[in-house]
């Protein structure tokens, strides 16, 4: 039937199912020049239900190709998120180089079980294991899901880890189908109490030097965003092939994303050194009812994740994959210009017929406290971001970005989910508002790269140091911006915008 969008909000150049519901990406795995994203999908409705993987394939990160459902719902229930490998040695039986995936079977009648499917056709089609469930609850939890596997090279073995309610369980094998458990992780650590959800685990050098690698566990947690809802948090620390254990006190937390719209972040399998990992962009809070009809959900931008030392602390730096500059278009580059104390700095136009698909760069200098800009739209809506240098935080604003109040857009049978929300007082306004981080230092360089696509706004701040991820529904594509400085002033060395397009 017909595809053509009917979503004014549909992105440009993120990736979005063509029609239907979308949440997690799933199985993210690299064959013979191709990135598989599979993801948790209903094929059926724009709501949440049905769960199938769907599918779509890439060669650059960037352009993506709509396939066929890869794994349909079955009698053992949904089909909920996992993770898949490419099996080098074929250790499964089915062949060298085959693409085997794990999922988690829900059902009332069977709870969350651990299954198996492999590839013969480099993940158009797959068969699901003829013994499935491979892995069962122990002792019976009800939220045991979300399996990610893993080859643990110096053992030469396989490790999956579980989202086990509030923690992370960890088994191996060595067949892919006979699982032994091995250790858990998590229980008191990182933003609490929170759920465990859609597991990963990386290896990493430290400032780039080989010789000293870490691991990094990426948990997304519901709820426990800073903000409300969904986020995804990491712990750096050592795993010995059976144990994780973490560098820091339990109560650290580190956050991959400051957003809100930044949710079970999860890695491509057989990508060599390189880390690549792709987010949902939604939070369980209001995916279910944000304004579009003909499809719900995006992925944010596939994001190279590295790690670097500050003090005795290791982070993870996050960063758009450089393949996104084959989107750029057409280039504007603005002089250098110094907004001083109570003055504003305008630019009426970005682009031409500007469509709300760009990126800008941004290099600034400030002794202000606070130093910022407001990207607008003719209607008077705009998203507010500055550096507040008092407390040391990166801010962005969208309590007046546009369409706030998702429940008024609802279609009808989604009315009754907004007014249940509303009930228990849930206010859209005050947790659409913002997001920090700190801290910032005055008289240094700091750079801002941010990524504008209809419906959404990515920042990555000082070289991924922060990422933030947020959606926004302005009724009108933002394209102007207005540069504002207070208690100081602020010299914007360099400001490049670039149209975007596939
Ligand atoms: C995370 C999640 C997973 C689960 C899936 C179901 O967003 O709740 O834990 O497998 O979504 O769609």
């Amino acid at each position: 039937f017909d595809t053509t969008n009917r979503d004014k909000f549909r992105p440009l150049y993120h990736h979005t199912p063509l029609y239907g519901w979308m949440n997690d990406a799933n199985g993210l795995v690299y064959k013979d020049g191709e990135y598989h994203l599979y993801f948790q999908y209903n094929p059926y409705g724009s709501v949440w239900g049905n769960m199938h993987w769907g599918h779509s394939v890439s060669r650059d990160l960037v352009h993506w190709e709509h396939l066929p459902v890869a794994l349909a719902r079955d009698t053992m229930g949904h089909i909920f998120s996992g993770s898949s490998v490419v099996d080098l040695a074929n250790t499964a039986g089915y062949g060298d180089g085959t693409i085997v995936s794990f999922y988690t079977s829900a059902s009332d009648r069977n709870g969350q079980i651990e299954c198996m499917a492999y590839s013969k056709d480099n993940g158009r089609t797959f068969t699901k294991y003829e013994k499935n469930p491979v892995l069962t609850p122990f002792d019976g939890l009800k939220d045991f899901r979300d399996p990610k596997v893993f080859w643990y090279e110096p053992q030469q073995k396989w490790v999956m880890i579980v989202s086990a309610d509030k923690e992370m369980r960890f088994f191996s094998s060595k067949d892919l189908k006979d699982w032994t458990y091995m250790s858990a992780f998590g229980k008191g650590y990182g933003m609490q109490p929170s759920q465990f959800e859609c597991p990963d685990m990386v290896q990493l050098a430290v400032d780039g030097d080989g010789n000293h690698k870490k691991w990094a566990l990426i948990v997304n947690i519901n709820p426990g965003c800073l903000f409300g809802g969904s986020a995804t948090q990491y712990f750096i620390g050592d795993f010995d092939g059976t144990n994780f254990t973490c560098d820091t006190k339990p109560e650290v937390v580190k956050w991959m994303d400051w957003g809100k719209d930044h949710y079970a972040t999860v890695c491509f399998s057989n990508t060599g050194e390189r880390v690549i990992a792709v987010p949902w962009m939604s939070n369980w809070q209001y995916a279910n009812i944000i304004p579009t009809q003909q499809y719900r959900s995006a992925n944010a931008l596939p994001r190279e994740l590295t790690m670097y030392s500050e003090g005795k602390d290791i982070y993870m730096a996050v960063n758009p994959v450089k393949e996104l500059e084959a989107l750029r278009k057409e280039t504007k580059e603005i002089p250098a210009f110094t907004v001083d104390n109570g003055k504003e700095f305008t630019i009426e136009t970005l682009f031409d017929g500007g469509d709300g698909a760009f990126e800008m760069n941004i290099d600034l200098t400030t002794n202000a406290d606070c130093s910022g800009f407001k990207l607008m739209n003719s209607k008077g809506e705009y998203i507010d971001i500055y550096l507040d240098m008092k407390d040391g935080k990166l801010v962005m604003d969208r309590v007046h970005s546009g369409i706030v109040d998702f429940g008024k857009n609802a279609i009808p049978h989604e009315k009754e989910a907004h007014d249940n929300r509303v009930k228990n007082s849930i206010n859209y306004v005050d947790d659409f508002a913002l997001a920090t981080w700190g801290p910032l230092s005055k008289d240094k360089q700091h750079r801002l790269q941010l990524f504008v696509d209809k419906c959404s706004i990515e920042i990555f701040l000082d070289g991924g140091k922060v990422a933030m991820t947020n959606l926004v529904f302005p009724n009108e594509p933002y394209n102007s911006l207005s540069f504002y400085s207070r208690n100081g002033s602020t010299k914007v060395n360099a400001c490049k915008l670039y149209a975007l397009g596939l």
